[in-house]
């Protein structure tokens, strides 16, 4: 009903806002948590309007290895590694106290990493240290495994790209066709997982979140993209997801090589543009600018859709504007601060190549998703209830939303934009959860906004990997 004028990027954008009423409320903040039973169930309404086709086809890449799951704190203790009196950001780690200082830089700000150990000997101490812990354990990990068996379990047929041992395999899904060769076994990646409030001696975690380790050579240099090529060709997928390249992240490769790599991907997107196969790129948290700037080349121009965390879009939106990344953002931005970045970050793709429809970021309060109203993308609204139950869902572990183990972050109402004068209030309606509305970026194009509240699980069973299930559970949703 109301509508408001947003000034985004010297870009005039009428917001035309279909949620019920839109008022300036003065002040206050209301503890929305009593009104988790009605939004639980208004969420699943939401959910349950939209049904995967059985004849819904997707193809991800790339790579994936074992998760071997550890407290971050116990293995360290157990290692007898205390903290550095200055954290410090490493891009790769060689030894004890470069891991200790690198892991404080983000475990004092609670946000995820992950690196690359260049010391075997180091790191096979940590996972035969973590061997001996209690609360260990493996599970099956990488991007694109995770996010094939989501596929999977939504009801879609899937094709993944994944070079895998023995014990790795039985832990997919019936319905994931794998392609890629057969090892003896599979790369270790080590998840030191840590709780909100978990204490390094003087230093606290704001949050629960992870810091992830591997000395990984295979995934690097993405192994299975010349037999998922081919394979995808008879598969013909109407989406195919392009994951886990941070692994190629201040990876030490030889001369020309990480280079050879990206043009076969290259090759590979643009062959799937030729299909008309929609991309959807999972971005990650990466911090060699090189890298990024290779992802601009070969990866973004031929991205539709690109889904992040909210470290990773400022991230993005950095790099697009200034060509530098930032390493740490806000760990609870809020939804005008996020709005703000993907607007900027969705224009400046549209305006460098064209191509993207679709933007989701998943942050720990709520989900964001952006959609182009003229493109393929279905059903953004129930979509993004779909990520915001499955986030719920995959934290705690539990098949069931369980109401005594949810809060929820937002407040009573949100800005549409940190602009003072051309923001509007959106009310949040327990019985109505996901507001969306429409913006207009002045090329004759409108995009659907839709955010859905997050039920934050406050009794964390596993972070890592969340970003994946979400993320595939909002785009079965959508093809
Ligand atoms: C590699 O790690 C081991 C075990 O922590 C350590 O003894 C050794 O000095 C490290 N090597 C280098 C080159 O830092
Ligand atoms: C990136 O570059 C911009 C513009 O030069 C600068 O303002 C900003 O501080 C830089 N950010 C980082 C993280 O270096
Ligand atoms: C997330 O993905 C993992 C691996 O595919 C799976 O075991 C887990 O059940 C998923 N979580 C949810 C909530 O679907």
């Amino acid at each position: 009903m109301a509508n408001s004028f947003a000034k985004v990027g010297g870009i005039v954008s009428v917001l035309a806002v279909f949620i019920a009423i839109l008022m300036q409320r003065k002040g206050g903040h209301q503890d929305l948590n009593h009104e988790i039973p009605n939004i639980l169930q208004s969420l699943q309404k939401a959910e349950k309007k939209v049904e995967v086709d059985a004849s819904t086809r997707v193809a991800v890449g790339f790579g994936g290895c074992m998760d071997v799951f550890v407290d971050a704190i116990d293995l360290l203790d157990a290692m007898s590694i205390k903290p550095p009196c200055e954290p410090e950001h490493y891009n790769t780690i060689q030894n004890e106290k470069e891991l200790a200082k690198g892991f404080l830089y983000f475990f004092q700000y609670g946000a995820a990493a992950e690196r690359f150990i260049g010391n075997t000997t180091l790191f096979d101490n940590m996972v035969d240290t973590a061997r001996s812990l209690k609360g260990f354990r493996t599970a099956m990990g990488g991007n694109a495994p995770v996010m094939a068996n989501r596929f999977a379990m939504e009801g879609a047929d899937v094709l993944l790209a994944v070079q895998s041992g023995p014990h790795f395999k039985k832990l997919l899904k019936p319905g994931v066709k794998m392609v890629g060769s057969d090892v003896d076994h599979s790369d270790i990646h080590l998840i030191m997982e840590y709780k909100t409030g978990e204490k390094w001696e003087q230093h606290t975690s704001p949050r629960a979140n992870r810091y992830i380790v591997h000395s990984d050579h295979f995934n690097p240099t993405i192994q299975t993209l010349e037999p998922f090529m081919e394979a995808y060709k008879d598969f013909k997928p109407s989406l195919l997801v392009v994951g886990g390249l941070q692994m190629l992240d201040n990876f030490p490769f030889r001369s020309g090589e990480r280079q050879a790599r990206f043009d076969v991907l290259q090759n590979l997107l643009i062959d799937a543009a030729s299909r008309k196969t929609l991309v959807h790129f999972e971005f990650a948290s990466f911090v060699e600018e090189s890298l990024v700037s290779d992802l601009m080349e070969y990866v973004l121009p031929y991205s539709d859709s690109v889904g992040m965390n909210e470290q990773e879009l400022p991230n993005l939106l950095s790099f697009l504007k200034f060509n530098n990344i930032t390493m740490i953002s806000e760990t609870y931005p809020r939804v005008a601060t996020v709005l703000d970045q993907m607007r900027q970050v969705y224009q400046l793709l549209h305006k460098a190549h064209n191509k993207v429809s679709r933007l989701h970021i998943h942050t720990l309060a709520f989900q964001a998703i952006m959609t182009k109203q003229s493109s393929a993308w279905k059903n953004t609204m129930s979509a993004a209830a779909h990520a915001s139950l499955t986030a719920n869902r995959h934290i705690c572990g539990t098949k069931f939303v369980d109401i005594a183990k949810s809060k929820v972050l937002l407040d009573e109402s949100f800005s549409t934009t940190s602009d003072a004068k051309a923001a509007s209030r959106v009310p949040f309606d327990p019985k109505r959860p996901v507001s969306c509305w429409e913006e207009d970026y002045g090329d004759g194009e409108m995009v659907l906004i839709c955010i859905s509240p997050n039920l934050v699980c406050t009794d964390v069973y596993q972070t890592a990997g969340g970003g994946d299930n979400i993320s595939s559970a909002g785009l079965a949703y959508q093809i």
